[in-house]
C-alpha cells in the first residue's frame, strides 16, 4: 500500500513586483537580488487576496487534474495563515464544496511540502482516508518587512497544490522514501517573534508588555541558514535515495525548495546531480515556503519537461529548522500552466 499522486495545480497571484520595483523603494538593485538569489520578480498578494483564495484556487485546479470533486480530507501546509486560530483548512474545504471532510493546518514553514505529503500518506496509510488533498499555501509577503532590504526581496506568494489516493507501491505516483528531520535549537535563526503566545499585544489581557514593531515582522539571519540549508538538504536528499535504493544517476529531476538558487546548485553540485536534472523557477516567484516545491513541481509537468516515469528527487529547508526529503516516481497525470 502506498499514497500516490493522481493530480497537481498551482496559483499565483496576479500582482507581479519586478526587482527594480523593489528597489525603488529599497536601498536595492535589481543586480544584487539577480546574483544573491536568482530571483527576478515574485507575486504577492494584493486586493484583498489572502492565503484562503490562493489555496483554493491551487486546490480546485489540483481536484480537476486529479478528475475528482470530493476526497477524505484537506491538509494546508501553511506559515501564513488568515489568522492565528482557527486553521485556514476548513474554510478551504467549505469554499471548494467538499462539505465536511477532515480538515487542518500543518505548520513547517519551508518543509511544509515535505511534512505534508508525509502527513497525507500517513492518513492514507492509517486507513483514515481513501484520498487527501494536500495544499501549500502562503501569503507569507504579509508577514515580512517590505522597508527590509534583507528579507523583502525573497519572499514570494503563492499556492501549490497535489491530491493523493490509496494504491499501490510499484505504481508510478507512489511516494517513495522519506527522510525528515529538525533542529530547534536554531529556531531563531528564521523567526517571526511576536503574534503567538510568548509575545502578544501590550493590549493582551495578561499583560505580557509592549510588543516592538519589528517583532511582527520575519528576522533571519541568512548567511548561517543558507550554511544549514546546503548541509541539511544535501544530508536528507541522500538519505531519501539511500532509503529508497536509488543512485544518485537514477535522479532524472532534482526539485529542491527555491530559497535560493545558489542554495538549489550548491545541493546538486555537493550530491554531483548535473545542471540539466535540476528544476529551477525562483527567477519567476521568489520563495514561496511550502507553496514552492509543488508550484516547481506543477510549472515543469505543465511545460512537459516533466514526463510521466521519471524519477524526482525532493528536498526541502526552512525555520524550525527543519528539513525534509522523499522520492517519487512521476505519474501519467495532467497540469494546467499556474496562469
Ligand atoms: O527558505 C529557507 C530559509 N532561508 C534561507 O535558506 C535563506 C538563506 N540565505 C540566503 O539565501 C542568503 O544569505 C541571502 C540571500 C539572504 C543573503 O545573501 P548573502 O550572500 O548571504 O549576503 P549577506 O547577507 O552576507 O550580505 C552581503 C552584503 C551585506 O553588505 P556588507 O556587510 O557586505 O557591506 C549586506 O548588507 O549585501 C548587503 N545586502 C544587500 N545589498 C543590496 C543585504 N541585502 C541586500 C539587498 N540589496 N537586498
Amino acid at each position: 500500500m502506498a499514497a500516490v499522486l493522481m493530480g497537481i495545480g498551482g496559483f499565483l497571484p496576479p500582482k507581479a513586483v519586478t526587482n527594480d520595483d523593489l528597489a525603488r523603494t529599497l536601498d536595492t538593485t535589481d543586480d544584487w537580488i539577480r546574483t544573491r538569489t536568482g530571483i527576478r520578480e515574485r507575486r504577492v498578494v494584493a486586493d484583498g487576496l489572502s492565503t484562503g483564495d490562493l489555496a483554493v484556487e491551487a486546490g480546485t485546479r489540483a481536484l480537476r487534474s486529479a478528475g475528482v470533486s470530493a476526497v477524505d480530507a484537506v491538509v494546508v501546509a501553511t506559515t501564513s495563515p488568515e489568522r492565528l486560530c482557527p486553521a485556514v483548512a476548513p474554510e478551504v474545504a467549505s469554499r471548494l464544496g467538499l462539505d465536511t471532510v477532515a480538515a487542518f493546518d500543518l505548520t513547517s514553514a519551508c518543509s511544509g511540502f515535505l511534512y505534508g505529503l508525509a502527513t497525507a500518506g500517513g492518513l492514507i496509510a492509517s486507513g483514515t482516508a481513501e484520498t487527501v488533498l494536500f495544499i501549500g499555501a502562503e501569503a507569507f509577503t504579509t508577514l515580512v518587512n517590505q522597508r527590509d532590504r534583507t528579507t523583502a526581496p525573497i519572499f514570494g506568494d503563492g499556492a501549490g497544490a497535489v491530491v493523493l489516493r490509496r494504491g499501490e507501491a510499484d505504481e508510478p505516483g507512489a511516494l517513495g522514501a522519506f527522510d525528515l528531520g529538525s533542529d530547534g535549537a536554531l529556531a531563531d535563526l528564521l523567526a517571526i517573534p511576536a503574534g503567538g503566545a510568548r509575545q502578544r499585544s501590550a493590549e493582551g489581557g495578561l499583560g505580557h508588555g509592549t510588543v516592538p514593531t519589528d517583532d511582527w515582522y520575519l528576522r533571519m539571519q541568512g548567511r548561517p541558514l543558507y550554511t544549514q540549508a546546503v548541509e541539511r538538504m544535501t544530508q536528507s536528499a541522500r538519505t531519501a535515495l539511500k532509503r529508497a535504493a536509488w543512485a544518485v544517476a537514477d535522479v532524472d529531476w532534482f526539485a529542491g525548495h527555491q530559497a535560493n538558487i545558489r542554495i538549489v546548485q550548491a545541493v546538486a553540485e555537493e550530491m554531483g546531480v548535473p545542471d540539466e536534472r535540476v528544476a529551477v523557477n525562483i527567477d519567476q516567484v521568489g520563495n514561496t515556503l511550502a507553496a514552492s516545491v509543488p508550484l516547481l513541481l506543477n510549472d515543469y509537468a505543465a511545460r512537459g519537461d516533466l514526463r510521466a516515469g521519471q524519477r524526482v528527487l525532493l528536498s526541502a529547508f526552512g525555520a524550525g529548522l527543519s528539513w525534509g526529503s522523499a522520492t517519487l516516481t512521476w505519474p501519467d497525470i495532467k497540469a494546467e500552466p499556474v496562469g
